[in-house]
């Protein structure tokens, strides 16, 4: 499995060493990545002994305990715990996973934990996703239509119409393919990345919309779209089992459609 490293392990000191708890029979050292920016200090690994043993399964739950028991001062994001908010992304044993669905005893040895590669650090584990946000907002992420609606009930959609929603609909936009994907790191500002392209597909391929030859004409742009070659990182990292590059490849089989 491919595995993405972003700074590099070796340009990064080691910081701050949390010993286990005395007593403790069943620790894990955990390495988590720290920076905060404005302290105009560089980046370094702090070492966190935690005894499993009082903690729960999943590497969110050690995070959570880091903090609440060891340091406060360790920043990252989560909120369901549950894989369905896709806000506790981050890179867990140099793969881009969700924290609390990344089980510890997946991992082998110390668990090593930085934030999504490629993006710009608020603090510690936190990306900056404003560049990410704006461009899931510059494709118009909602039913686009003409016609007006039936006046006494939704717009509805046959069985197998919803269907060829599947894939696509489950995607939390947690941004785990987008930031494991070379193209993107090497053009985040032209190229909208795969996690953005599996939901502009996810329009177009909605029986409801109405607005499909736009959507085409505003991805048909040497940089938005085809700077995916198909290097298949981001079907890799997906934690919820999607595939962007086929979502991507169905848009640019639309655009060779239509000429
Ligand atoms: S298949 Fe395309 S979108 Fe996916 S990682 Fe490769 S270049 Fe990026
Ligand atoms: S496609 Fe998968 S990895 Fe990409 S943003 Fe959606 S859920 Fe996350
Ligand atoms: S906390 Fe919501 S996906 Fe992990």
């Amino acid at each position: 499995m491919a595995k993405f490293f972003l700074p590099p392990n070796s340009r990064i000191k080691p910081g701050k060493e949390h010993p286990a708890p005395e007593g403790a029979a069943n620790v894990r050292t955990f390495k988590v990545y720290r920076w905060e920016p404005d302290s105009g200090e560089n980046p370094r690994v702090d070492s966190y002994q935690v005894d499993l043993d009082s903690c729960g399964p999943m590497v969110l739950d050690a995070l959570i305990k880091i903090k609440n028991e060891i340091d406060p001062t360790l920043t990252f994001r989560r909120s369901c715990r549950e894989g369905i908010c896709g806000s506790c992304a981050m890179n867990i044993d140099g793969r881009n996973t969700l924290a609390c669905t990344k089980a510890i005893d997946e991992v082998d040895g110390d668990v090593r934990i930085y934030p999504l590669p490629s993006m710009r650090v608020v603090k510690d584990l936190v990306p900056d996703m404003t560049h990410f946000y704006a461009q899931y907002a510059s494709i118009k992420p909602w039913i686009r239509t003409q016609t007006p609606a039936p006046p006494d009930r939704e717009r509805l959609q046959s069985k197998d119409d919803r269907e060829e929603l599947d894939g696509l609909y489950e995607c939390i936009l947690c941004a785990c393919c987008q930031t494991s994907c070379p193209s993107y790191w090497w053009n985040p500002d032209r190229y909208l990345g795969p996690a953005i392209l599996l939901q502009a597909y996810r329009w177009i391929a909605d029986s409801r919309d109405e607005a499909t030859g736009e959507r085409l004409d505003e991805l048909e742009d040497p940089f938005k779209l085809y700077r995916c070659h198909t290097i298949m990182n981001c079907a890799e990292a997906c934690p919820k089992g999607l595939n962007p590059a086929k979502a991507i490849a169905e848009i640019k089989r639309l655009m060779v459609a239509r000429q």
